[in-house]
């Protein structure tokens, strides 16, 4: 008798992200950089993961190649059943289009376009949008929808951003230095947004930082040095944002 199948303890869902081995090497000329060494690194449905590390580490790498914005150069990535690190520029767009979410330091926002336009801009192609006054509305920004980005602060750029990208209702929500350009307490509202949106939609949703601070809200901590993955704790206990101070 297997003793292993049991109808109440059903097998964990699958990592929606799974990486083996990856690495990824730059080369300019004579001199290559090894900026990502035999990373592994699973990542699961509604998980909040803050990434850790010194500038040059390998953070933004990572980040990219998750994103598929950029690929490895060895090892493999998956995305649910399909397999990234074997994808072409084709399928690598459908993935990044359909299913992944980036904010990034500089919001990159249509200067010419309200923020209620910039989310539509989303809404108008995404196969399975959300509605942008109502992702507008979680991030706060109900009474600045008809506003330029010019006529609207960093932070507050910032959440459009975050409203673009939960728009399109990625499975992966990734985010470089999101706070980065931010003073304190406009980023600590940042990171609330992300917090709420996590929680309340359950994306996964990933966190590249340096600032350590920032990892007191994750349920999970990787470190990462050098280009390869070093501690990696699990939070008993997250702080919520506005608890978190730097
Ligand atoms: N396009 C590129 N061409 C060559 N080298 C690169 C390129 N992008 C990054 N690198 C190098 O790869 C290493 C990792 O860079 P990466 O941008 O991933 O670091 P990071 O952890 O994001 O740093 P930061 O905190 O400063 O943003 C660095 O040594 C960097 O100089
Ligand atoms: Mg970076």
């Amino acid at each position: 008798m297997n003793t292993q199948i049991s109808p109440a303890s059903p097998a964990p869902a699958p990592p929606v992200m799974r990486i083996r081995a990856l690495s990824k090497v730059y080369r300019m000329g004579e001199i290559e950089v090894h900026a990502l060494r035999s990373v592994d690194l699973d990542l699961y449905a509604g998980e909040f993961v803050v990434i850790l590390g010194a500038s040059g580490s390998g953070k933004s790498t990572l980040l990219n190649i998750l994103g598929g914005l950029d690929t490895p150069s060895g090892g493999t990535l998956r995305y649910l059943d399909h397999d990234l690190s074997a994808a072409n520029e084709r399928s690598l767009t459908r993935y990044r289009r359909e299913h992944v979410g980036f904010v990034f330091q500089f919001y990159n926002l249509l200067p010419s376009l309200t923020a209620l336009e910039n989310v539509e801009l989303v809404t108008e192609i995404a196969p399975r949008a959300r509605n942008a006054r109502e992702v507008l509305e979680l991030v706060g920004l109900t009474d600045r929808l008809n506003h330029f980005p010019a006529q609207l602060s960093g932070g507050e750029q910032q959440r459009v951003a975050i409203a673009r990208a939960l728009a399109k209702r990625p499975d992966v929500l990734l985010c470089d230095e999101p706070t980065g350009s931010l003073d304190f307490p406009t980023g600590r509202r940042v990171l609330q947004v992300l917090e709420q949106a996590n929680r309340e939609l359950g994306t996964l949703t990933v966190v590249i930082t340096h600032n350590a601070a920032i990892a007191a809200m994750a349920s999970r901590v990787i470190r990462l040095s050098s280009g390869r993955i070093g501690q990696t704790e699990v939070n008993a206990t997250r702080a919520a944002a506005e608890e978190i101070s730097w």
